[in-house]
């Protein structure tokens, strides 16, 4: 027998054990991943993670982290694949009504631009959310953090942007600040007022530009609404030059800017947000080469939407090789929207890999670490490591190369919030089917 006693093993709230695949995506934390660095995911084979008061504790192979650390839930996650949750840095998650109408016009070829210049697409969303009261949208929101979650998201972004008056503006965001409260889904809030010109300043839409830097910004950022600002900048919606300054006064008033760059035409958005110091330039489907380099340069994340692409119907969508061979970091995220009725991060992560031509681990990557960098919150989640948040999913999958690959389906088994087990699929799924008994 040995002399030396075995050391007594430190409680912790919950283990994962037995991972086929752990994937950490250590070591991101000061800067997104760019280039090559976005296919190293930092695989811990037979990995395992120990939790505690909703942090990460340890993480390691599990003969180690069992060597070190007890408790009384143990997960096996053998034969499975255990990453962080999902960010999700682009959504426009509080609206009211559908636009399911105008789904069927853009089915039968009318354009975006077509629907939105005749007073339809956001115009149409606008009137409907001004009608709606705050508990409605509080409602419809909730209802839609419960879908992203059980699809494995854990954190997202949500833009204000259908109220375009500054009460009905704030009234988004107040509604995105009680999701946030309300949901374990926790919630960015950018303030998007600049996200069409309203129907009463068509023919002045630079009054409406003084309304937002001079009334709307003042009061969001007075009441702590918002961390973000944001601006559609596109022809015949924002130009170049009105969303500068909106985003320089949002500057002003310690909002970060983020922008809506090169959607449907080539403006020079992606420019913008290299020069004007934004946190993200998204969408990206047009922008030139030189306005991806500029991003590089100043290390603006691309935040790419291929759902809202594939949602345009054009069949075009952001050049995402480019951005990688270009050192540009790319993130990706859904742009829920209701002209992008997408919830699912995995099936983003499918349309990255089959029209964006990205690697399974580059998707990953870009769904989660750079995600966060793009909401300004690396510092805490999108990887897996002691200190950080322990904001978890166990994918029903022996490897991360099923992400893209397996699609149309969730292959989410278990969620873990602040260390809690939220959602647990395995738990509630009966043991076996009824089978009919042949007649
Ligand atoms: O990110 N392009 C502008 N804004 C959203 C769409 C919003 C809407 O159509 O309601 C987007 O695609
Ligand atoms: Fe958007």
């Amino acid at each position: 027998m040995s002399k030396t006693k075995a050391k007594a093993r430190e409680k912790a709230d919950l283990l994962i054990v037995n991972a086929d695949e752990l994937i950490t995506l250590a070591g991101a934390n000061q800067k997104p991943r760019i280039g090559k660095q976005m296919r190293d995911l930092g695989i811990i084979y037979h990995g395992a993670l120990a939790l505690k008061d909703g942090r990460i504790v340890a993480v390691g192979k599990t003969v180690e982290v069992t060597k070190a650390f007890k408790a009384e839930t143990v997960i096996s996650a053998h034969g499975k694949t255990v990453m962080p949750g999902f960010v999700d840095p682009h959504t426009h998650i509080i609206f009211a009504g559908f636009r399911e109408d105008e789904f069927q016009m853009r089915v039968e070829g009318a354009s975006y631009m077509e629907i939105l210049s005749s007073g339809g697409g956001i115009l149409k969303t606008v009137r409907e959310t001004r009608k709606a009261s705050v508990e409605k949208l509080v409602d419809s929101g909730l209802k839609r953090l419960d879908v992203m979650l059980e699809y494995g998201t854990t954190t997202v972004e949500a833009k204000s942007g259908y109220g375009l008056t500054t009460k009905d503006e704030l009234k988004i965001l107040e509604a995105i600040k009680r999701i946030n409260q309300l949901h374990c889904v926790d919630v960015v809030p950018t303030f998007l007022g600049a996200h069409a010109i309203p129907p009463e300043y068509k023919a002045n839409p630079y009054d409406y530009v003084n309304l937002i830097v001079e009334e709307t910004l003042p009061k969001v950022a007075e009441e702590k609404l918002a961390e973000f600002c944001d601006v559609f900048c596109e022809r015949n919606v924002f130009t170049l030059e009105q969303s500068k300054r909106i985003l320089a006064a949002g500057k002003n008033f310690g909002l970060k800017p983020k922008v809506h760059a090169d959607e449907m035409s080539t403006l020079g958005g992606a420019e913008l947000a290299a020069d004007i110091g934004a946190v993200s330039a998204d969408h990206l489907l047009f922008s030139s080469v030189e306005g991806i380099k500029a991003m590089a340069n100043k290390g603006v994340v691309a935040v790419l939407l291929p759902a809202a692409a594939f949602s345009l119907m054009l069949g075009k969508y952001a050049d995402a090789r480019l951005m990688i061979d270009l050192g540009a970091p790319v993130a990706l995220g859904t742009d829920f929207n209701p002209n992008c009725l997408v919830e699912n991060m995995q099936l983003v992560i499918a349309f990255a890999c089959h029209f964006m031509k990205l690697t399974s681990a580059e998707a990953l990557t870009a769904a989660t670490i750079n995600a966060a960098h793009a909401i300004g919150r690396a510092y805490e989640i999108g990887s897996l490591e002691v200190g950080k948040k322990a904001d978890i999913i166990v994918l029903d999958v022996p490897n991360h190369r099923f992400l893209g690959y397996h699609f149309g389906v969730n292959l989410v088994d278990k969620v873990i919030k602040n260390g809690r087990i939220v959602i647990d699929k395995e738990a509630s799924r009966s043991e076996f089917p009824i089978m009919r008994e042949e007649e």
